[in-house]
């Protein structure tokens, strides 16, 4: 997909969770567009380190990483602080993108099936928590420290990054399909709030994409690469749709999962899923 180039020149960005996989091809895509400057933000302190240090040779002067666990708040808002000082003084665009899969077990089946393959174990209220304060919470955080800095300047945009499981609620996945499908309530709640205000709030759902998310998992033919996904998100945020959808997939998806009228679509194929990751295959 295009993305507008023009749109991101001379911007600043921060994308959170952004030393690997989708989080790093916005990073790339971001700079290939003429974006001023860009701040990594991951927890991961190596790969930060690496990709930071690899891409600071073409666009020197432009990338800074900050070391930040989005999951604590304090962390969150030092790193936006750290983010705006470089910048000089102004946020243009903030890409929650920062989470992880989480499958398993809402209570153990009686049907095991061959899932043992997959990793899978019953989730107990303390994965609920870490799930929620990764894949919600560190966006919420990310949302209220930049929020106040984008009213002072006039304006921003922000992109929070969820995942076609918000919509087509996959089986054995309840406790990701929860959170994401929170921060999608909220994105769009704060969508309309703040649209006044000129702060440009989406979702984004990456498409099912080849990133570290999946591994020791089989991957689903026909995924796409990190920069498929970065450069349909960033055409979405260019013209500023209230949710991007990452891939076709997605897009369909979206179109039946809550029509009335066409309920089996998503019934019989969640089932078919199932009945799949009994068999031991990680089908989506
Ligand atoms: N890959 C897919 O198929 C897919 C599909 C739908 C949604 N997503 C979403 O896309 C986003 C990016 O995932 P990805 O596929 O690129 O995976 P990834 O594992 O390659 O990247 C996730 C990044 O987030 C970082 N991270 C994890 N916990 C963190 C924390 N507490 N603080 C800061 N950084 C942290 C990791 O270090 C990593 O660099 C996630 O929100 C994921 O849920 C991915």
């Amino acid at each position: 997909m295009e993305v507008n180039r023009e749109y991101f020149a001379g911007k600043t960005a921060v994308v959170t969770g952004a030393a690997s996989g989708i989080g790093l091809a916005l990073i790339e895509e971001l700079l290939a567009s003429g974006s001023e400057k860009v701040v990594v933000a991951d927890f991961n302190q190596a790969n930060l380190e690496k990709h930071v240090n690899r891409l600071k040779g073409p666009y020197p002067g432009k990338v800074k990483g900050i070391l930040c666990n989005v999951t604590l708040e304090e962390n969150v808002k030092a790193m936006i602080a750290g983010a705006v000082e470089f910048f000089g003084g102004r946020i243009d665009l903030l890409i929650n993108n920062a989470g992880a899969g989480f499958g398993g077990f809402f209570v153990k089946p009686s049907n095991l099936g061959a899932m043992e393959k997959l990793g899978y174990r019953e989730q107990t209220n303390a994965d609920w928590e870490k799930a929620f304060a990764l894949n919600f919470y560190g966006a919420l955080y990310g949302c209220r420290a930049a929020i106040p800095l984008m009213q002072k300047q006039g304006g921003g945009q922000i992109v929070n990054i969820i995942s076609g499981i918000a919509f087509y609620n996959m089986p054995y996945q309840s406790m990701y399909a929860a959170t994401k499908a929170a921060l999608n309530a909220m994105t769009l709640s704060l969508r309309a709030e703040f649209w006044d205000e000129q702060i440009k709030i989406s979702s984004a759902t990456p498409g099912t994409t080849a990133t570290a998310i999946w591994d020791g998992l089989e991957m689903p033919e026909g995924i796409q690469t990190p920069q498929q996904s970065a450069q349909r998100i960033l055409a979405g945020v260019a013209v500023n749709k209230r949710i991007i959808f990452g891939d076709d997939g997605d897009v369909s998806g979206s179109k039946n999962c809550f029509n009335d009228d066409l309920q089996e679509i998503p019934d019989q194929y969640l089932l078919n899923i199932a009945r799949q990751r009994r068999s031991g295959k990680m089908a989506v």
